[in-house]
């Protein structure tokens, strides 16, 4: 409960006046208390983002309320007691939220859409004839639900009982299921045990969807947690992600609606849906805000504030805060976005099925506009009904009506294709001791025509006997019958290579997937390749290639002793004054720098090795101006360790316009000043919306979405958190 005391009638009781009510809170000093949200409303933007950006002073366990007494027993040690993630303060936030915001990111997203369309068609084969209905009941709820089941791996045909399941959150909230609440409880303890058995089958059956990726995770070591936890975090997604997408679409539309010629207007193309949809989410986001507890004495936007009083972040009210957006009352579809919308929220919290509501939006607005002919709203756009007023805003019916159309043979919409790569059986061929801690192992495909093609620099990923993934070079001849890596033994690893080293023999059956290549071989006038140790395995076949393709090239080989450095030999023998060895141990330090002063034009270098060794490389090259002529390939992640901010250029591509990130701005604020319109949610790196192409110069990686090899391809980059480590990047923008 907050300290402050309720004084007066609380202005926030009547739906109809939510955005008058917050603006005369915005023009009120102070954060006067309301009690429909027990909490001290803080309404201006500068302020809400102040907090959303401190997630240790403004904590978000008041998130969610605590577990009513009658059920705490009843649901103790089945179901979580202050929901999920949302709930959560760090450091379990950010450990658990690291397992799901990876699967978010738009561009992985972006394969649903097939098979989100389908649906959309279907429901709307279910009305199209009548001329009206009631959008919510029929589109806008079923829908969404269909959708997160299906991205979190449930059975879409039991979409709406698991709504009715999760209904029990809402409360009275819950119109479209009666029951009591003992009854929905009882509901929502079936859909926790529905959950852990399909936990349980994709824990040995991996498909394409959101269980399994967690628990790729886990294996992978990206992510610890327990059953329960992961368990825990399905639920509160589904929840989110069903009543606010179902919200957004019902209050979007009726405002779109309210104008025929603003309706035409958004619903040109899929990019003019996107552009109306940001503004939708601006003018009338489907999250009032949220709360947060106080958790030490601070001042807020000069406001003092104890240690245990509760806050409620009014997202809908900065959203329409005059000092940051012009006009904040008016829907303007061509507004610029160099203002972040307050819509998902923003920081560590922010939504993160964001991504998912943006790309089902927008699939049903082009669905329901190809289907349905003169769309209209079937009572007037004042006399629409909201609920009542809560962290969440929707609509209570939108009732519509357009010109009846006979279902008829719709063009087939492909189902979705994409499925994980399917993993290839071969056979350990042989295996051969390369030096006292590198074996090589050659593996033949099991059946020849699924033996992969690659070229040099690619790598497979290896299922070892316990079922772990790990990713190895390859190292034989493209176009070879067989395949062939070599594996360095670490004792202080992941375990992977010493599972290799003492496990696997020769007549042993493995698994591979892939090959990928994020380390493909320029065209180039001449090479030098640099190997520390084991990573001359990617060069093998880049020097073969370099030998057929007629460049000049030669070799730096690093190690600490010949004795440890694999092939050197049988380099030395085939390729002479080429490769020059350099063992540490008798010859000391390599003089990286050096390297660079004899470097031409026109020539790259292509390394492999410790991080050591690469980032020594890339600081000699950066001082000389010459990163763009280097390549890596790195063993791990760089680490998170950053060099102080420097500015640096943006050339926005499709425009020319050039603009420079300042030492304390990031890049996407920057090329959003200018109208690139770059879409951003957390502003923190976690979520993948900002993602947008590089063309050109290497990017300093500070996210945490993109995986390691999607890092090493520098071929996107996250403009919220990231910057470069050249002087310019060049984007697709
Ligand atoms: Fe979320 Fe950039 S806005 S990663």
């Amino acid at each position: 409960m907050s300290s402050q005391q309720p004084q007066g009638a609380c202005p926030f009781s009547d739906p109809r006046h939510l955005f008058q009510d917050l603006a005369a809170t915005r023009a009120t000093d102070g954060f006067p208390y309301s009690q429909v949200f027990d909490s001290r409303v803080v309404s201006r933007y500068d302020d809400i983002t102040v907090a959303l950006h401190d997630p240790d002073t403004f904590s978000s366990t008041a998130t969610v309320p605590e577990m009513p007494p009658p059920f705490r027993e009843q649901f103790a040690g089945r179901v979580p007691s202050r929901g999920t993630l949302i709930g959560l303060d760090n450091p379990d936030h950010d450990r658990l939220r690291a397992a799901v915001n990876t699967f978010f990111m738009p561009r992985r997203l972006a394969r649903y859409e097939p098979w989100i369309r389908e649906q959309a068609h279907r429901l709307v084969d279910g009305f199209v004839e009548q001329g009206n209905t009631d959008l919510k009941l029929s589109f806008a709820r079923p829908l969404p639900l269909r959708v997160i089941a299906h991205v979190v791996g449930l059975d879409v045909e039991r979409a709406d009982w698991i709504g009715a399941a999760l209904g029990f959150f809402l409360g009275p909230g819950d119109i479209y299921h009666s029951g009591t609440p003992e009854e929905k409880a009882q509901l929502l303890l079936d859909l926790h045990d529905y959950v852990l058995e399909v936990m349980a089958e994709r824990k040995h059956d991996r498909r394409d969807d959101l269980i399994s990726h967690v628990w790729d995770m886990r294996d992978a070591g990206t992510v610890e947690m327990s059953d329960f936890e992961m368990l825990s975090l399905f639920p509160g997604l589904m929840l989110a992600g069903h009543d606010t997408s179902s919200n957004l679409i019902c209050t979007g539309l009726s405002h779109l609606l309210a104008d025929p010629a603003r309706y035409a207007a958004a619903q040109q193309d899929d990019t003019s849906r996107a552009a109306a949809l940001e503004e939708l989410f601006r003018y009338e986001s489907a999250i009032t805000g949220m709360k947060r507890l106080v958790t030490r004495d601070t001042t807020l936007g000069g406001v003092p504030l104890k240690a245990g009083e509760q806050v409620f972040l009014a997202y809908a009210s900065g959203s329409r805060d005059t000092s940051r957006f012009s006009h904040p009352d008016e829907l303007d579809l061509d507004r610029s976005w160099a203002v972040p919308h307050l819509g998902f929220g923003q920081g560590v919290h922010a939504c993160i099925g964001a991504p998912l509501a943006r790309l089902l939006l927008r699939v049903e607005l082009d669905v329901l506009h190809e289907r349905l002919p003169d769309l209209r709203l079937a009572v007037p756009y004042e006399a629409l009904e909201y609920t009542m007023v809560s962290e969440a805003r929707g609509m209570v019916a939108l009732p519509l009506a357009w010109t009846p159309v006979p279902v008829t043979e719709r063009t087939a919409v492909r189902a979705v294709e994409v499925a994980a790569a399917e993993a290839v059986p071969v056979t350990v061929a042989a295996r051969r001791a390369l030096t006292t801690d590198v074996v090589e192992l050659t593996l033949t495909v099991d059946q020849p025509e699924r033996l992969p093609t690659w070229e040099p620099g690619a790598h497979i990923d290896l299922e070892l006997p316990d079922g772990a993934l790990r990713q190895y070079s390859l190292c034989g001849r493209p176009g070879a019958a067989e395949l062939r890596i070599a594996v360095l033994r670490e004792e202080t690893g992941r375990g992977g290579s010493v599972t290799v080293h003492d496990q696997v023999q020769a007549g042993d059956r493995l698994r591979i997937r892939g090959p990928r290549n994020h380390f493909r071989l320029r065209p180039a006038d001449s090479l030098v390749f640099v190997a520390g140790g084991i990573g001359i395995t990617p060069l093998l076949a880049m020097i073969e290639e370099a030998e057929r393709r007629g460049t000049d090239w030669r070799l730096v080989y690093l190690g600490r002793s010949r004795e440890r450095m694999a092939y050197v030999d049988d380099l030395v023998t085939r390729h002479g004054s080429r490769v020059e060895t350099w063992p540490s141990q008798e010859l000391g330090r390599f003089d990286l720098a050096g390297l660079w002063a004899e470097l031409p034009d026109g020539a790259y270098v292509y390394a492999c090795g410790p991080e050591e060794l690469l980032s020594g490389l890339e600081d000699a090259a950066r001082r000389v101006g010459r990163e763009s002529q280097l390549v890596v390939e790195r063993f791990a992640a760089r680490p998170a360790t950053y060099e102080p901010n420097r500015p640096f250029e943006v050339v926005l591509a499709r425009s020319g316009t050039v603009v420079t990130v300042a030492e304390d701005d990031t890049m996407l604020d920057a090329v959003n000043r200018v109208g690139a319109n770059v879409l951003s949610t957390c502003r923190e790196g976690t979520c993948g919306t900002c993602e947008v192409h590089v063309l050109d110069g290497i990017p300093e990686h500070r996210d945490s979405v993109l995986g390691l090899e999607e890092r090493l391809a520098n071929q996107t980059v996250m403009t919220c958190v990231s910057r470069c480590r050249g002087r310019r990047l060049v984007l697709d923008i």
